[in-house]
């Protein structure tokens, strides 16, 4: 049986693939570009493991790719778990036309939740079915900036939390992850307010949690109660202290 990654030519996408395919797990990768997807598949296969299959795609076009998807894990016995790390993100989305920010919208709630329902089925029938899924600190209050993307990633977590009770009703863990900012290619030129939080440790604690059932965890941990404290602000200080800054 194969893991699914959507988003598995991202930095995240790639740490989990090397992950799971160190723990011997066999992988379907989908992602945007082929260049980079290939990519992906031929680092997993220059450490030494088995060559995954590859599905490019564009989510945005729909969820036709999912029955390519559906034919790579066929040929490896079925689908054992699905991780969903797709995303994207324009820092001042605010100034983005509106099929730009329905892109965003697209990619980041509406692709998962395809997925998902495409996939379900499949996932049922796996001995233990795993859903995973990956939001943001973005989503913990709206702010000057990232709306739609922000948006997207509030509206993932609440589906996340019903599926996780769809997932108890039909043996499917769901778990979803709050991620902080983390070190990764597309935030290396970005400033962050606080520190970015290692990739790999982060892959090997999503892979290790694989058999923990259905679970909400934010990483690092410590963003939970900071994200409880944000919420805690009045909303007219918080409306100046969250407001873009020119520059
Ligand atoms: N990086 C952070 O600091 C951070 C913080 C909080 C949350 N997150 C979330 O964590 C997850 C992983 O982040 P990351 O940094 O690894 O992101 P990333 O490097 O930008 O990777 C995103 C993945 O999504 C794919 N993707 C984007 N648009 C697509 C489209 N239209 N069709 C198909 N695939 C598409 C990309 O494919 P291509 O490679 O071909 O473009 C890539 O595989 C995302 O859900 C992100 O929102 C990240």
């Amino acid at each position: 049986m194969a893991y699914v990654i959507i988003g598995a030519s991202g930095d995240l996408g790639r740490a989990l693939a090397a992950e799971l395919a160190a723990a011997g797990h066999r992988l379907v990768l989908v992602g945007h570009g082929k260049a980079r997807l290939d990519e992906a598949a031929d680092a997993l296969e220059q450490a030494g493991h088995p060559r995954p299959s590859t599905v490019a795609a564009d989510v945005t076009e729909g969820p036709g790719y999912l029955e390519d998807v559906r034919a790579a894990a066929r040929r490896q016995g079925g689908i054992e778990g699905l991780l969903l790390p797709i995303g994207r993100s324009i820092r001042d989305d605010l100034a983005t036309p509106a099929e730009e920010a329905a892109k965003l919208i697209a990619i980041n709630l509406r692709a998962p939740m395809e997925a998902v329902d495409g996939l379900w089925k499949d996932l049922k029938s796996a001995p233990r079915p795993v859903i995973v899924g990956f939001g943001s600190i973005t989503a913990i209050r709206g702010r000057g900036r990232n709306l739609a993307y922000g948006a997207a990633k509030r509206g993932l977590h609440s589906y996340f939390e019903s599926l996780r009770v769809l997932g108890a009703i039909d043996g499917i863990a769901c778990q979803f992850y709050v991620l902080g900012f983390l070190d990764t290619a597309r935030m290396a030129d970005q400033r962050t307010p606080l520190p970015k939080a290692d990739l790999d440790a982060l892959a090997r604690r999503v892979v290790a949690g694989l058999d923990k059932g259905a679970v909400l965890r934010w990483y690092p941990w410590w963003w939970r109660p900071l994200a409880w404290a944000i919420r805690l602000v009045p909303g007219g200080l918080y409306a100046r202290l969250a407001a873009p800054r020119s520059g």
